[in-house]
């Protein structure tokens, strides 16, 4: 047998979840979505449960934290952040969310492992380079005090919108825009809240256990689980760690992972069995699982979205938790007044869960931020406007229609309601909430229950889209 004449010496600890990590970055800039990136990369990288905490620590707040770690770059090298080499700017992004943020790792061995990546992929000669880089970073952190916020030791612009921005490594225009929907204190109060860990919040399936026999389950595995008051069948996990789909009772589709303000919006539609339900844009499940729950299976539940691969996903949701009233269509829900004539006036409750720009959900997606932009908003708004107008027909009178979005963005909230009232007279809006992130703890969420005016406008609709 062949002797290798070298040994390679076995890489440092954690190199392997700081290379994960920075290949997530690459794929990610490279358009990848950060959730499947993640996915794929621990799926090619077979890493101890720990290493696997850090990988997706140091990707997903990497992602975050990009336009802060940028400054902190241009800050202390010949060349902005933005004209580094894209491998280089990944890699002291990995290098320097260690240094700013990690509780866990010391700031030696956030250098060490750096400069060892560095080699790894190639970049020997820029490996003095990443060094000098993080070292200067350190020196300038070394004569803070000792509870310092991220952006200390950065020189911060005068114009608050700005500094918000850069604090919180937001968008500008998010920025901006926050300071004219909140006082700034709550503005922060949000900023600081894309940038933490979401919640785990499940919601149990009352049709196959409930919250005492889920908790004494939980208890038994050693996993700590908190109930949450104001929602009846949701729960907290608060040590998050590793696949929730691991936990007991997943398989046996005793709860869904749903976030807390997500399981507020079905019970303002108020769905009683035996009804008609139409969710209009209803993959992957969440909330039309939860209506049939609402339903206890029995009624006539229609979901409703374009995406086919979506709805697969749902109906493997519905399948686990054993929801048999569930009907799957994959339809462009802006048409079908004219596909589905005989739906005219025939559902008691309509759920519009409209696409958004997801300015709630944040923290759940490391990396949407640098994906909305102020021209994706105005396209959501008129699709919103579309499927509003194009679903209220479907009604019968005096139904309930609830629109709700997973965005704190007021023109795709109270203002596609105000703009629907004002061409409608005759319906009534019934309530609304707005949650956001920093303010409440869970995702940012809006709902709007709008009410039919009693008398049909059946014929007239059904002459309007010719039938
Ligand atoms: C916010 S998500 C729905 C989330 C879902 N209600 C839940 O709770 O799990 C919006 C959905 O709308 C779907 N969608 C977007 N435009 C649509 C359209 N014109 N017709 C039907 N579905 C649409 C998207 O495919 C997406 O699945």
């Amino acid at each position: 047998m062949a002797v290798p004449d070298r040994i390679a010496p076995p890489p440092a600890p954690g190199l392997e979840s700081r290379h994960c990590a920075w290949r997530v970055l690459q794929a990610v800039a490279a358009g990848a979505y950060a959730d499947g990136a993640l996915e794929r990369e621990l799926a090619r990288t077979p890493l101890a449960p720990l290493d696997r905490g850090l990988a997706t620590e140091l990707a997903y707040g990497s992602i975050r934290q990009r336009s802060l770690l940028d400054a902190w770059i241009t800050a202390h090298a010949r060349v902005a952040a933005e004209r580094q080499p894209p491998q280089l700017r990944w890699l002291l992004h990995v290098g320097l969310y260690q240094i700013l943020f990690s509780e866990r790792v010391p700031v030696s061995a956030a250098v060490s492992t750096s400069v060892e990546l560095a080699r790894r992929i190639g970049l020997v000669r820029l490996a003095p380079v990443v060094n000098a880089i993080l070292r200067a970073v350190l020196r300038r952190r070394q004569d803070l005090p000792a509870r310092r916020e991220a952006w200390d030791g950065l020189m911060l612009p005068n114009e608050p919108a700005a500094a918000l921005a850069l604090c919180h490594s937001l968008p500008a225009w998010l920025a901006a825009d926050l300071l004219t929907w909140l006082p700034a204190g709550q503005a922060e109060a949000f900023a600081r809240a894309t940038n933490q860990p979401p919640a785990l919040d499940l919601r149990i399936n009352p049709l196959r256990t409930d919250i005492d026999a889920q908790l004494r389950a939980f208890a038994a595995a050693g996993v700590v689980a908190l109930p949450l008051n104001d929602q009846p069948q949701a729960l907290t996990l608060p040590d998050r760690s590793g696949d929730p789909r691991a936990l007991p009772g997943f398989k046996e589709g005793h709860w869904c992972v749903q976030d807390r303000h997500a399981q507020a919006v079905v019970p303002l539609l108020a769905p009683q069995p035996g009804e008609k339900i139409l969710d209009a844009c209803a993959a992957p499940g969440g909330k039309t699982t939860q209506i049939a729950e609402s339903l206890q299976d029995r009624g006539e539940l229609w979901a409703v979205d374009r995406s086919e691969a979506r709805l697969r996903r749902l109906q493997a949701n519905a399948d686990r938790l054993g929801h048999g009233v569930i009907q799957t269509l994959a339809a462009d829900a802006t048409l079908l007044a004219a596909e589905r004539p005989a739906w005219i006036g025939y559902f008691d409750r309509i759920l519009l869960d409209a696409p958004c720009s997801g300015l709630g959900t944040l923290a759940r997606h490391a990396d949407a931020r640098w994906r909305v932009t102020p021209a994706t908003i105005e396209e959501l708004l008129v699709l919103q406007s579309r499927l509003l107008e194009a679903l209220l027909p479907l009604l019968a009178p005096a139904g309930w229609l609830v629109y709700a979005t997973c965005t704190v963005e007021p023109r795709e909230n109270r203002g596609r309601i105000e703009a629907l009232l004002q061409s409608h007279p005759g319906w009534q809006l019934v309530q609304e909430q707005q949650w956001w992130p920093g303010l409440h703890s869970g995702d940012g969420f809006y709902a709007a229950v709008l009410q039919a005016p009693a008398t049909s406008a059946k014929e007239g609709l059904k002459a309007a889209v010719g039938h």
